[in-house]
């Protein structure tokens, strides 16, 4: 028990108590601080002494057993399991540490990419794709034009030009605006983040979609919000839990993503979207709709945004220029109803005084050379022949059991291995065969272990997908084999209230 009394857990890290045990455990078996055939001390003594639940101990000696660290013997206890294959168990160990930073850094939205790796996982549109020429020229022109004003602070609501101009630009979307409503933003998530910071008190409730963006929910959370899950449907977000949800627990804001959801890539029908708008009005609620991708509509008419139909001035509108333009403009722009107009200025004021002047300029000139049009154009080429590919592979090579909801456009495709199977078990399993894809889990405010994974092609080549998706479902198949895999299978949403 001696060796046992150093063993120090840390409640304010990110990691589980029960790891950080496991972990402890572990280093004592492998410095031969306990030996072979040694027992561990009894569950209920161990948590005493170490002043954690019980469940604590019970999740850190199934871990060791799991990994063959430990055996059990019924009735007597758990020893010390002789340490033949000490490497081959480092070795498990190391890799488990890679998927799980892995997996962290999809949490914070990025992935370290290894040389070769097919990358499904990022959305973030390839690189060559970015009107790179166009932009340096209106940028020089813009230098050339406005001199020391384009490095200047702008207004914090935006450049008037650019604002002006995007009025006229909704109109081709259907959306009747003014001038007064457009706040510009460095980007869709920092509107998200001062949609929060002007809107939410500590302990308000958001509802989100199940699952839903990262970079929200890290906002939401942030705020000290409290997120309520209402499952994603084919056809969009759960109505009838979300009334129910409403009626209970009263929430600020709604956050959705109507069209080509991420991750799923589901939109909501045109019934579900003149539904929820209907609710919301009813019920008081303010919905932040996140448009980060309705131009890339492959195969609907219906992918018209909520706020076209937003009757009622209760949507709040974010459109990001990321996936379509390029991210690191970090530009994009709000629709504030007036009655908010103000809050949410203080909150931009604050976050960062305006969005750079020079970027404003030179893409409100951009606009107004009309060649966003082309560009466009250009994009919805491009991706459309990645996402017949995409398709097409899925449907040809993907391993029965394992299933997906084609979507209408977007980049997303959120692929479901059969029940039981976890994605995060499957990307430790596919790491070696160098494809990256996200495990479906990270899309929930509590890390579950989903069977689903999401892919986009945001960053592949079409030659690749087909190569990617054959050689991700030769995986999948190999990974059914192994029975030995199973999980638990978990529910699929869940509120945290
Ligand atoms: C749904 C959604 N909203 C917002 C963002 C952030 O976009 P931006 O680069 O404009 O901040 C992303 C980025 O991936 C996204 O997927």
């Amino acid at each position: 028990m001696d060796k046992f009394k150093k063993i120090t857990l840390n409640r304010d890290l990110d990691e589980h108590l029960y790891t950080q045990l496991y972990n402890s455990i572990k280093d004592l078996i492998i410095n031969k601080d306990i030996k072979a055939h040694d027992k561990l001390p009894p569950i209920r003594k161990l948590a005493d002494l170490l002043k954690v639940n019980n469940i604590t101990i019970v999740k850190a000696y199934s871990l060791l057993e799991t990994r063959n660290y430990v055996y059990k013997k019924v009735g007597s206890g758990t020893f010390v399991a002789p340490m033949e294959n000490k490497n081959h168990l480092m070795e498990l160990d190391r890799l488990d540490d890679e998927i799980n930073e892995d997996i962290r850094l999809m949490d914070r939205g990025q992935i370290e990419l290894r040389e070769n790796m097919i990358n499904f996982a990022s959305a973030t549109p390839t690189p060559e794709l970015f009107p790179v020429d166009d932009f340096k020229k209106v940028l020089n022109e813009v230098l050339d034009r406005d001199k020391g004003m384009a490095f200047g602070y702008q207004e914090s609501k935006g450049y008037f030009p650019l604002r002006e101009y995007i009025v006229e630009y909704l109109k081709i979307y259907g959306i009747g605006t003014r001038t007064e409503n457009i706040q510009i933003i460095s980007g869709a998530q920092q509107g998200i983040d001062i949609i929060a910071k002007a809107l939410l008190r500590h302990g308000d409730t958001v509802i989100v979609e199940s699952p839903t963006y990262t970079g929200a929910m890290a906002t939401f959370e942030s705020r000290g919000a409290k997120m309520l899950q209402v499952p994603m449907l084919k056809d969009g977000i759960d109505l009838e839990i979300l009334e129910k949800f409403i009626d209970k627990y009263h929430p600020k804001l709604i956050y959705a993503m109507p069209n080509f959801q991420n991750p799923t890539g589901y939109s909501y029908s045109m019934k579900t979207k003149k539904a929820l708008l209907e609710l919301a009005n009813r019920k008081g609620i303010i919905i932040i709709e996140d448009d980060y991708l309705t131009d890339l509509d492959f195969y609907t008419d219906e992918s018209v945004t909520l706020k076209s139909m937003d009757r009622y001035e209760n949507v709040i509108y974010i459109k990001s220029f990321s996936k379509i333009f390029m991210p690191g403009l970090r530009l994009g722009f709000l629709i504030v109803p007036i009655s908010l107009n103000n809050e949410i200025l203080i909150a931009k004021q604050t976050s960062d005084i305006s969005t750079s002047s020079l970027i404003q300029r030179s893409f409100d000139l951009y606009l107004r050379k009309g060649i966003w049009r082309k560009h466009i154009a250009y994009m919805n080429k491009i991706y459309k022949e990645r996402f017949d590919v995409m398709v097409e592979s899925l449907e040809e090579y993907l391993p029965e059991g394992t299933t997906f909801i084609k979507p209408k456009g977007g980049t997303n495709f959120w692929i479901g291995l059969m029940d039981g199977f976890s994605s995060k078990e499957l990307y430790s399993h596919i790491v070696k065969k160098d494809i990256a894809f996200v495990p479906g889990g990270v899309f929930y405010p509590i890390e579950v272990d989903s069977n689903y994974l999401r892919l986009s092609i945001a960053d592949v080549y079409p030659d690749d997908i087909k190569i990617g998706i054959k050689r991700l479902s030769q995986a999948i198949a190999d990974f059914y084999q192994k029975k030995n895999v199973k999980v638990q299978k978990k529910s699929r949403y869940r509120p945290i209230l």
